[in-house]
C-alpha cells in the first residue's frame, strides 16, 4: 500500500469489524482469505460414526503475513471456521466426500484491548451482514486454551502453520498433544 503525504496510517482492512452495540460483523470475503485446512468429521467429546461436516479454517491476510514473520498472532487476528455438508456420489464421483451447502459461520478474535482473555468466539446467523455475541468462555474459549498449541490456536492440524511455530519456539507441544476425556 502506498500512502499519500501527509495521509494517516490505517489498518488493514481485514481486521475485525464491530458493530456500536458491540458485536462482532460477519466478516463479507472470508472466502478471499488464507485457507489453512480443512477436517472432516472431526469430533472432540466422543468419537462419531457418521462422516460428519467439513470446516474449513481461513485466517485474515494481515495477521497470516505476521504470523510467518514472528510465529505469533498480532493483535485484532481474525479466524474462520466454516462449516460444510459432506456428500457422496454425486455428478462423477463414485468413492469419497466432497463438500456441499454451508452449514455453520464461527468466528475467533485476538483483541487484548477488547477482551480480558485476549481470545473471543463467535458463531454467526446464516444472513450476510449478520453479526453476533462472544461466546461464554466455558463454551469455547477453554477447550482452545487447553489445547491450542499456539496461543489458543489449533497451529497442530494446520499443517503450513505448525512448522512456522516450531521455527520460532512459540509451538507448544505439551498443549498439542493433552488428550480430551471421551465423554
Ligand atoms: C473441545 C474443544 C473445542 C471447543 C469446545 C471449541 N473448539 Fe473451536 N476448534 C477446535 C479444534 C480442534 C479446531 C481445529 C480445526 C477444526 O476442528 O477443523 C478448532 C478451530 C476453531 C477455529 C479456527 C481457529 C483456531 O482457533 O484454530 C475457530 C474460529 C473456532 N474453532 C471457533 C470455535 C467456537 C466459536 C467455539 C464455541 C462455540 C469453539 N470453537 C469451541 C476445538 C474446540
Amino acid at each position: 500500500m502506498t500512502l499519500a503525504r501527509g495521509q494517516a496510517p490505517t489498518a488493514p482492512s481485514d481486521q475485525p469489524q464491530v458493530t456500536k452495540d458491540n458485536k462482532l460483523l460477519r466478516p463479507a470475503n472470508y472466502r478471499e482469505w488464507i485457507y489453512l485446512s480443512s477436517g472432516l468429521g472431526m469430533e472432540y467429546g466422543k468419537a462419531r460414526n457418521d462422516i460428519g461436516q467439513f470446516t474449513n479454517v481461513f485466517v485474515a491476510p494481515s495477521a497470516y503475513r505476521q504470523f510467518l514473520a514472528t510465529g505469533r498472532w498480532p493483535n485484532k487476528t481474525m479466524f474462520v471456521l466454516e462449516e460444510r455438508t459432506a456428500s457422496s456420489r454425486g455428478s462423477i464421483n463414485k468413492s469419497g466426500h466432497y463438500q456441499t451447502e454451508l452449514a455453520g459461520l464461527s468466528a475467533s478474535v485476538k483483541d487484548e484491548n477488547r477482551f480480558p482473555e485476549k481470545w473471543a468466539y463467535f458463531s454467526f446467523p446464516s444472513a450476510e451482514g449478520a453479526s453476533a455475541e462472544a461466546f461464554p468462555k466455558p463454551m469455547c474459549w477453554d477447550c482452545h486454551h487447553e489445547h491450542g498449541a499456539v496461543e489458543n490456536t489449533f497451529v497442530q492440524f494446520y499443517p503450513t502453520l505448525k512448522a512456522v511455530a516450531q521455527k520460532f519456539g512459540t509451538y507448544d507441544a505439551t498443549k498439542a498433544a493433552k488428550e480430551t476425556a471421551d465423554k
